[in-house]
């Protein structure tokens, strides 16, 4: 074992060649060493739901072998399973997995928010709300650095798209970025430091992640106190010095030293102060040092108990969408069940790109439901599936019929759709949101001969659902990881009870989406013209229907709402909010309901959405259990991001309290009043006419100079929202002597 070497002690030898190598990598997966120093090279590897180590030639395209490691479901699943628990313990097992391995941080979680379902990479995010994915995030992290090993939270900030990532802008406004796209990354970072945060290729507004200043440095670290280092994304770094400067401590991969040598000339010729330099290697010195303990004793591995986890995640994961009492199959239903398509054979439990790992087994859902049902259930393929070998050239034609013929003698139909591999990968994004149509003509066709149809899909981002009249039950099981298949088979079989719910709106039609129109943008930039209504936000404020709303998902129980009850405590930037509620399992099966917050600002001084997830639990009830749930809401949950000011306030007054199990199933609603806090925008030479008057002292200095009468006149109206230089320029208000600088100084 290397010795953890005294962090201060290295800093003061090295040299300055030696300093810049350390801030950038050795080769594809490794820092530098400074082995003069006892300072080792550690590895880091992709990727967030499994470890992707490779032996041979490294990519960071997901295209050579890694070993084998335990694929857990992507975070589309993770995310759906709304279980922090569950979260952390997966994150440990992906700790245990990276210390085996002699790996020093995982790179991941992403945690990007879904903004359009078309992203190619949303089966790598956990859902399209912040609350969600932060508390979520915040147990993965903290589950994988249990082990003594770092995690990368990843893309930072608005890589909500693969189209043109390398280079595109993402146009967005302050206020959107506050409330959106950045609270997750916020939270996690306060609440568990992770030990690095990955910055995006992407530009915002203009600037390039990885050299943005605001960013990596004012954002991240003086308000938020990051402690750990900033990596780059692969091949993120277009400037060097520019990026060390703006808050950038590690380069990744290596340069083969370009870039270290254009650090050392920049430090030479005085443009780059070494101090910065120096900042960065601390960072990285600091990194390796905390690796070293934990990789000194890499453990043991359990993979049959990794295997199981997987399993139980897949199916907290998997949300059942729809069920007209076809589900759980029992006894006759289950053994005369016929199981047609291809996924059920040839599962899609992944997705492509950087994050693919090589599983250490994988089970699939055909195999697993003859296991469980001990009868050879009949198979039929069904349609023939791009990507995936002996099967996409088969004729389609052939394979409707043999799937029809099976179904017209079945109990029922198991049939197992999904969207082929090539339709969703990093690097690109999705051109549309439908399934392909060869499955389509399947599911007509065999529901036209037997209409007990129970559609599972395997996808790692919303598909539209036109076809759903054509089945009675409809399972959504994302991308299920290595046990994806056996988890699929339990909630079919209901082993066990499907818990689920929807981290992202399932909409009707591309049209409807949020971003649509403005995704993926053109030119190199994309306009994030919907602002503050992404997901949810845009949907129930906009009064769209939808097929499936966020936070839907059902059990095979009934849960019951009682008794709520919100207390308001303290005033302004102390306000906070006390909701309780009873939830009872009124059903004859045990289940876990996810009791979700919701918080709604009717009146503020900006738009808002109609309702915004604000606290969530889930929790398992025994048939006829009832438990007491209290979720504490605090003043940011009641605070929105002042454009003028730029900074949270609680805007106050009425609030409307929803706890629901669904964005569009609330269940009880209570009002508070909320004492807001005196927003006061400071007076300049752009105020209003009306910004004036409402002013706490500039409102008597302007009416101390009105002509008589003028407040009364009708005119008013017209002239409420010009600006009072405009006014003074037409001669229509006086200033007086020291003009419009006068009254400013005044006030
Ligand atoms: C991806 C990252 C990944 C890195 C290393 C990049 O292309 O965006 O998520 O961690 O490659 O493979």
């Amino acid at each position: 074992m290397t010795d953890v070497f005294d962090v201060e002690r290295v800093l003061a030898e090295l040299t300055l060649e030696e300093k810049a190598a350390l801030t950038s990598g050795s080769d594809f997966w490794h820092t530098d060493s400074a082995d003069r120093l006892g300072v080792p090279r550690v590895m880091v590897t992709d990727g967030p739901h499994g470890l992707r180590k490779q032996a041979t030639e490294a990519d960071h395209l997901g295209l050579n072998d890694s070993v084998p490691a335990t694929c857990f479901p992507p975070a589309a699943a993770l995310g759906s399973s709304w279980d922090a628990d569950l979260l952390h313990r997966v994150g440990a097992a992906l700790g245990r997995e990276t210390r085996a391995n002699d790996v020093a941080v995982l790179l991941g979680p992403g945690i990007n928010m879904k903004r359009s379902p078309l992203c190619g990479r949303n089966f790598e995010y956990l859902a399209e709300d912040p609350a969600l994915a932060g508390r979520l995030g915040v147990a993965l992290v903290s589950g994988v650095q249990s082990q003594g090993v770092g995690t990368s939270l990843k893309h930072y900030a608005a890589n909500n798209q693969e189209a043109d990532r390398m280079r595109v802008s993402a146009e967005v406004d302050e206020r959107t970025l506050r409330e959106i796209y950045l609270p997750a990354f916020e939270r996690v970072v306060k609440e568990a430091q992770p030990w690095t945060v990955m910055c995006s290729y992407n530009k915002i507004n203009g600037t390039y992640a990885s050299q943005n200043h605001w960013l990596l440095t004012e954002v991240l670290r003086d308000e938020w106190g990051f402690e750990g280092l900033v990596v780059s994304d692969w091949g993120a770094v277009f400037d060097r010095v520019a990026a060390l400067a703006a808050g950038l401590d590690l380069e990744m991969p290596a340069s083969d030293g370009r870039t270290d040598a254009e650090l050392v000339a920049a430090v030479r010729d005085g443009s780059l102060d070494e101090a910065v330099l120096d900042v960065a290697v601390r960072r990285v010195l600091g990194m390796i040092a905390r690796a070293l303990p934990a990789l000194a004793e890499p453990g043991t591995l359990d993979h049959p108990a990794h295997h199981e986890l997987a399993r139980e995640a897949a199916a907290a994961g998997s949300v059942l969408l729809k069920n007209d009492g076809l589900l759980p199959l029992t006894g006759d239903d289950a053994t005369r069940a016929v199981v047609i398509g291809e996924f059920a054979r040839t599962p899609r439990y992944q997705g492509a790109g950087s994050s693919q790992v090589n599983p250490t087994r994988l089970d699939d859902a055909l195999t697993a439901l003859r296991t469980a049902t001990g009868t050879e259930l009949p198979f039929a393929a069904g349609f023939s599936v791009a990507g995936v070998p002996g099967s996409q050239d088969a004729d389609d034609d052939a394979l409707l019929a043999e799937a029809v013929a099976a179904a017209q003698d079945a109990g029922t139909v198991l049939l197992f759709l999904g969207l082929p591999a090539p339709d969703e990968s990093e690097g690109y994004d999705r051109t549309h949101l439908g399934l392909p149509a060869n499955q389509l003509a399947v599911l007509r066709a065999v529901a036209a001969v037997n209409p007990r149809v129970a559609v599972v899909l395997a996808n790692g981002s919303a598909v539209t659902v036109e076809w759903q009249d054509d089945a009675v039950a409809v399972l959504e099981c994302w991308l299920g990881g290595q046990a994806g298949g056996s988890a699929a088979a339990d909630l079919l079989l209901g082993v066990r009870n499907p818990s689920g719910r929807l981290a992202e709106t399932i909409p009707h039609r591309i049209e409807d989406t949020p971003a649509f129109g403005n995704f993926p943008g053109e030119g190199g930039q994309v306009r994030y013209g919907e602002g503050i209504l992404i997901g949810y936000r845009w949907y129930d404020t906009r009064a769209i229907d939808v097929a499936y709303p966020f936070g839907h998902g059902l059990s095979y129980t009934s849960f019951g709402y009682d008794g709520l009850t919100a207390e308001v405590s303290g005033t302004g930037a102390d306000s906070a909010v006390r909701v309780a509620v009873t939830v009872t399992n009124t059903g004859d099966r045990a289940g876990a309901e996810v009791v979700q917050v919701y918080v709604g600002d009717p009146e503020a001084a900006v738009l808002r959405p109609v309702r915004e997830l604000k606290g969530f639990a889930k929790v398992e009830l025994a048939p006829g259990e009832s438990r007491l749930i209290e979720i504490e809401l605090d003043a940011r949950d009641l605070s929105y991001w002042h454009p003028v000011l730029r900074r949270w306030v609680v805007g106050g007054g009425r609030t409307v309290i929803e706890v629901g199990a669904s964005s569009r199933d609330i269940r009880a609603t209570a009002e508070v009043t909320v004492s807001g806090e005196p927003i006061v925008t400071p007076l300049d030479t752009e105020s209003t006419f009306n910004e004036w008057l409402h002013h706490p002292t500039g409102g008597a200095v302007l009416t101390g100079l009105l002509p008589e009468g003028m407040l009364e006149s009708e005119m008013i109206a017209m002239l409420a929202d010009a600006p009072l230089r405009s006014l003074i320029g037409f001669g229509m208000v006086d200033p007086g002597e020291d003009g419009l600088e006068g009254m400013l100084a005044r006030v």
